[in-house]
């Protein structure tokens, strides 16, 4: 028999990557005061976006997943969280009329605090200091005091994400989304922008579609046109946070995550066995789980089943993050053993986390045309094994940053201090986030 899921049942399984709070009082007064506070957002939107991946997975609609590796909290500013938002929505306009199918907009963004990290310590210099493990544990900067696990920054980070969530909602809802708009910023992007001439084409055809409506007396001043469905999502890694803010609807009696409306598992927490599967499997958001090179296949069907019983649609989406030397030996013999099983996925790819190498210059970066690579590989074999490519995920800012190189002003190794800004991963900036959108819509065009 099945064992009885409650929100905390997780504590009886083995958690990996937990920060090791040094204060256990101090741990559980914070997360008893977040178990107080109002949820960031509510089960219906929850299930409404349940239901659009339910129709990625058929090919009725695209996943379209990004922001920071990690959220800085210095950064939960309007500025940082709007022109992160302006480059979601542009690339969504441009995949949308590229694809013909509504794109679903996820932002990495409003709870994106905490970090897996490969070693719990790092070396500074002489010195060997306890990891980074994002903002909402303890801070970047590289001493020993700086990084102590803090859970009072848990408290911190719940503010941060409802002030996130606060202003996004005010932009889509309030005009700043309206597609006349984020039309016009992709045509200044494409005269300004080195690259940008080679998408004028297909910038003029929306633009074509969009003199159309107008011509033909359609009203644009409707929500479809002024406003963006915008959903938000984290990798749930501290389990108290996230326990903390699992609530019971009281519309259906079902329990839901209300942290974001999408979670995901990363790949180093994904075990059976483990405490993340036994938390998610009790809550009824859609979530992620992503998956390696090392993978067991075996497991993973395991895990799905164990996730999802009931094989329902958009419950769960396959992040594959195999890296474009490896994604060829990966991913076809995921998709048959899925495809075998009858489970209903949505499939993504991160083109970001397996293409991930040390610069020249000692930076951790990723190349334009090694992310590129890997999503055209991504199309290719769902084609070819008559499966539905339905999403990328993607670490991206809407910041001029220099953290990956290659892209349209051909960012080379020695130009990667020049605005290397990330704590954790490297982003794509806003240029080469669009330039990627105009390439996969080149892909999938119609
Ligand atoms: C991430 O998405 O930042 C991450 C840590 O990914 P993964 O779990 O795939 O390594
Ligand atoms: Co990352």
């Amino acid at each position: 028999m099945e064992r009885q899921w409650t929100k905390s049942s997780w504590q009886d399984f083995p958690a990996l990557q937990q920060p090791k709070w040094p204060d256990k009082g101090a741990y559980n007064a914070a997360v008893e005061e977040i178990s107080r506070m109002p949820p960031l957002v509510f089960a219906g939107e929850v299930r409404a976006l349940k239901a659009m991946l339910a129709k990625a997975e058929e090919g009725r609609a695209f996943l379209l997943q990004g922001g920071d590796c990690a959220e800085d909290f210095s950064q939960c500013t309007a500025p940082a969280i709007r022109e992160t938002l302006k480059v979601i929505l542009q690339m969504a306009v441009i995949l949308t009329y590229a694809g013909g199918k509504p794109v679903i907009k996820v932002g990495r963004i409003a709870g994106q605090y905490a970090k897996p990290r490969s070693s719990d310590t790092e070396k500074v210099g002489d010195l060997e200091i306890p990891s980074y493990r994002g903002d909402m544990v303890n801070s970047p900067e590289p001493t020993p005091e700086a990084r102590v696990p803090d859970p009072r920054r848990m408290v911190e980070g719940y503010y941060k994400a409802a002030a996130t969530m606060n202003i996004l909602r005010a932009f889509t809802r309030g005009g700043y989304a309206a597609l006349h708009r984020v039309h016009a910023w992709n045509q200044e992007f494409v005269k300004n922008s080195p690259m940008g001439r080679s998408y004028e084409r297909l910038a003029r055809h929306i633009a074509a579609a969009l003199k159309f409506m107008e011509c033909i007396g359609l009203d644009t001043d409707i929500p479809q046109l002024n406003q963006a469905s915008f959903f938000t999502s984290h990798e749930a890694l501290l389990l108290g946070y996230e326990e903390a803010l699992t609530r019971q609807d009281s519309t259906t009696g079902d329990w839901y995550d209300c942290s974001a409306h999408m979670l995901w598992i990363g790949d180093r927490t994904r075990q059976l066995d483990g405490a993340h599967v036994e938390f998610f499997r009790g809550v009824h958001n859609p979530i992620g789980m992503k998956v390696g090179p090392n993978h067991d296949i075996g497991e993973i069907k395991q895990i799905i089943a164990r996730l999802n019983p009931q094989n329902e649609p958009g419950r769960l989406t396959l992040i594959t993050r195999f890296g474009k030397d490896k994604v060829e030996k990966h991913l076809p013999p995921l998709i048959r053993a899925i495809k075998s099983e009858g489970f209903r996925v949505v499939w993504s790819c991160d083109p970001m986390h397996g293409n991930t190498y040390t610069a020249s210059t000692g930076h951790k970066t990723r190349n334009f045309d090694d992310i590129l690579q890997e999503i055209q590989c991504f199309f290719e074999i769902h084609w070819a094994e008559g499966t539905v490519p339905g999403g990328v995920h993607f670490e991206l800012t809407g910041d001029n940053v220099t953290e990956c190189t290659g892209g349209g002003r051909n960012i080379v190794d020695e130009e990667l201090l020049r605005n290397y800004q990330t704590n954790c991963d490297p982003r794509l900036n806003a240029e080469q986030s669009l330039e990627l959108a105009f390439r996969i819509a080149e892909m999938i065009r119609s």
